[in-house]
Parts: structure tokens; sequence; C-alpha cells
């Protein structure tokens, strides 16, 4: 058996920034005029008016103050609402390969690897945007990778979920050295007309290289062990899909082809799924919680983060042990643990220990427990 380790980490971060500022106006806007368009059924009892945004809810109930996105000018318009990213030509590299070849590039340089070294690329990622070919066997040619590719989804806890795929295979003997990509365009699932969500989310790209110990020429962390749990829910959902055209109704401008979450519930019972998830992990493998020095968690909420950090550690964490990149880059899914990681794992001396863990839709929860080599 090998030892797999995770020796580089990479960010693909958008050009276009969207304040909650900007986000509110433009929501506030679009809300005034759906109200004026519809004012004799509201008046009359039949659609319920559009309350407005603000920016002050949206810092207090997230944490959040703005987000990446793959486009801001559609989603500011008014009129449009969500992002324009027009279908590009077969033969031009899609839009989710070109984000994940400026992450890729960045996680090899970290890890000194070259494309030639990979023998699996995993693209990871809460929506794909096609059905085949594989977006990860684009990346692999784009990259001039080896071996093969193949996509994976489990939401937000599809990082996580990749990286024991690829650790398990380094282990078995079966890859050398892999690549987990996850280029997540959550701005084109978002419902930007639903203030209840329209804050949430963001897009980016994280990448990641795993490799054998025996192969590593950089610093680094042991892949000690990983967890992976689902159990099914309904609160967060998407019904988009291929389906769509095969259903009465399925083509019109629908509520659900969008995210669609009851984030009260999400909050109340993902909360102790995720808490006792690590700290069964952690004894699993005999380590105790005052052993971890970093908790890179899943960037969903600020306060869903302060309650699992003060529950995994028995005390409220310190800023630098559990640090949060929400408040810049908002809810990036499945990507969002590990720009934690790629961004906040330099410091951390050889020997200590920490833990990624993701968890989302499913629900599915995923944590990787690491330790920093020598
Ligand atoms: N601006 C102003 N007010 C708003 C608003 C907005 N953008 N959105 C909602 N409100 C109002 C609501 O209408 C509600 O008003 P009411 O009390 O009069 O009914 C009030 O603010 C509270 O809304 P609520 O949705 O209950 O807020 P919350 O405190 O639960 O925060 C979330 C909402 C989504 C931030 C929070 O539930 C959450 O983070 N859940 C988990 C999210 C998550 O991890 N999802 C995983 C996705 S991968």
């Amino acid at each position: 058996m090998h030892t797999p380790v995770i020796s580089g980490s990479g960010v693909f971060t958008p050009a276009h920034v969207i304040t909650n500022d900007e986000l509110v106006v433009a929501f506030n806007a679009y809300a005034d005029r759906y109200n004026l368009e519809n004012a004799s059924e509201i008046s009359a009892g039949d659609l319920p008016e559009k309350a407005h945004s603000s920016s002050d809810f949206i810092v207090a109930a997230s944490g959040i103050h703005q987000r990446f996105v793959m486009d801001k000018t559609g989603i500011l318009d008014p009129g449009i609402m969500h992002p324009i990213l027009p279908q590009r030509d077969d033969e031009t590299p899609s839009i989710m390969a070109e984000m994940a070849l400026e992450a890729c590039t960045k996680a090899l340089e970290k890890a000194g690897k070259t494309a030639a070294d990979i023998d699996l690329v995993i693209v990871a990622a809460s929506n794909l945007e096609r059905a085949y070919p594989a977006v990860a066997i684009e990346v692999q040619a784009l990259l001039g990778a080896n071996g093969f590719a193949f996509d994976m989804n489990v939401a937000c806890s599809s990082a996580t979920f990749g990286i024991q795929t690829a650790s398990d295979m380094i282990r078995a003997g079966s890859v050398r050295a892999a690549l987990v990509v996850n280029p997540e365009i959550c701005s084109a699932h978002l419902e930007w007309r639903d203030r209840d969500c329209h804050f949430i989310f963001g897009d980016v790209c994280t990448a990641t290289v795993l490799e054998r110990k025996s192969d590593v020429t950089t610093p680094h962390f042991e892949v000690l062990s990983t967890k992976c749990l689902t159990q099914f829910s309904n609160n967060i959902r998407n019904n988009n899909g291929f389906l769509r055209r095969s259903r009465p109704g399925g083509m019109q401008d629908r509520r659900d082809m969008q995210f669609m979450q009851n984030g009260r519930k999400v909050f109340k019972e993902v909360l102790p799924i995720v808490s006792r998830h690590i700290l069964s992990h952690i004894e699993s493998e005999g380590v105790k919680p005052d052993q971890l020095r970093r908790l890179w968690l899943h960037q969903a909420n600020k306060a869903m983060n302060d309650f699992i950090g003060k529950k995994v550690l028995g005390r409220v964490p310190e800023p630098h042990e559990q640090p949060n990149i929400l408040q810049d880059y908002a809810n990036t899914s499945s990507a969002g643990s590990i720009i934690a990681f790629a961004k906040h794992s330099d410091d951390i001396a050889p020997g200590d220990l920490g833990v990624i863990c993701s968890f989302g839709a499913g629900y599915s929860v995923g944590s990787v427990l690491l330790k920093r080599g020598a």
C-alpha cells in the first residue's frame, strides 16, 4: 500500500466581483419592476409583493461581503438577473475546462510536478456544464495529462469525496498522481430573483494534486484518512436535468430549476451531523480535538462554521485555527474548504494535524485528516 499526500493546491478566482451593495441595488430594482408589472395581481392578493433585500441582513445572516462571478453584467441587470455565458463552439475549450486549467497549473507548480506526471484527473463539482464527454477528459487533454479522467458530483462535498476517491486509488496503486479539480459556476444555478438566497453563492475553481509519498518533492500533507457520509434530504434540491423537456411544463421558467433550500432546516439538521462526523472521524484515528491545529471548513455560513469549530475543539477557535474565506468568496459549493486550505496551510508546522471538511446537499459530509509532512 502507498501513502497518499496532498502536495499542491491552486485557486482560480474569476475577474468579476459583486459587493453586497451592488447586489442589493440590482435586486431591489428588479423587485420594484416586478411589483409594478404585477400591481393588479398583487393588490388582488393573487401574488405576493417582492420585498427589498438588504446588505445588513446578508452580512448578519451569512458573514458574506462579496462574491466573484464569471459574468456580473447579466446578474446585475434587473431585466436579466442571471449570468450571460455564451455557448462556445465544440472545438473551443469549455468554460469549466478553462477555469480548471488555471487552478491545475497553480496546483502542479506548487507540487513541483508537470501534467505528464498525472495519471488521474477527477472533475468533482456540484454542476457540470454538459452530460458528456466528461469535462475531466477535456481537462486531461488540455493539460496533457496521462491515464484516465472522470467527472463526479456530490454537490458541496464533491471535493472531499474526490480526494477520498483519489487517495484510495493512490493507496491501492491503481494511479500514481491525481488532480482533483472543482470548477464551480454556482452563479448559473442560483436564483438571483429570490431574496432568501440571492446572496449565497459565488464562482471559483480549485485544484488539488495528490501523489504517493515516495514521489513527493515539495512541502506536503499526508492524507492520514478520509471519511464520507450521506443521508438523504430534500432540503437542498435542484430539479433541473435531462428529463426537463419530457415533462409537461418542464421548459417553463420554474423556480425548482434553480437552487432551492430550506435554509433554517439545513442549518439545524446539518450542524449536528457535521460536528459528530468530524469528532468520530478523528477519534477513530486516535486523534484528540486539542491535537488539531486547523479546521478548513466548508464555506456556507459564518455562524455554521463558528458552531462547528466550537463543538469540535470544545472552545471558541482562534481565527487562525478555523480560517474563513466566505466573506470574500461567498459559498462556492465544493471549492470552499479547498480555498481555505490553499490560502491558509503554508504556516502549518511539520507533524501538525488538520481537517478539511465539506458538507451540503444530499445531505453529504466529507472529511480529510491531514498531517503536515517533514
Ligand atoms: N434581505 C432582508 N431580509 C431577508 C432577506 C434579505 N435578502 N432574505 C430573507 N429575509 C428575511 C426573511 O424573509 C425572514 O423574515 P421574517 O422573519 O419576517 O419571515 C428573515 O429575514 C429571516 O430569514 P431566514 O431565511 O429565516 O434567515 P436565516 O437567518 O435562516 O438565514 C440563511 C438564511 C440561508 C443564510 C441560513 O438559513 C443558512 O445559512 N442556512 C444554511 C445554508 C447552507 O449551508 N446551505 C447549504 C447550501 S450548499
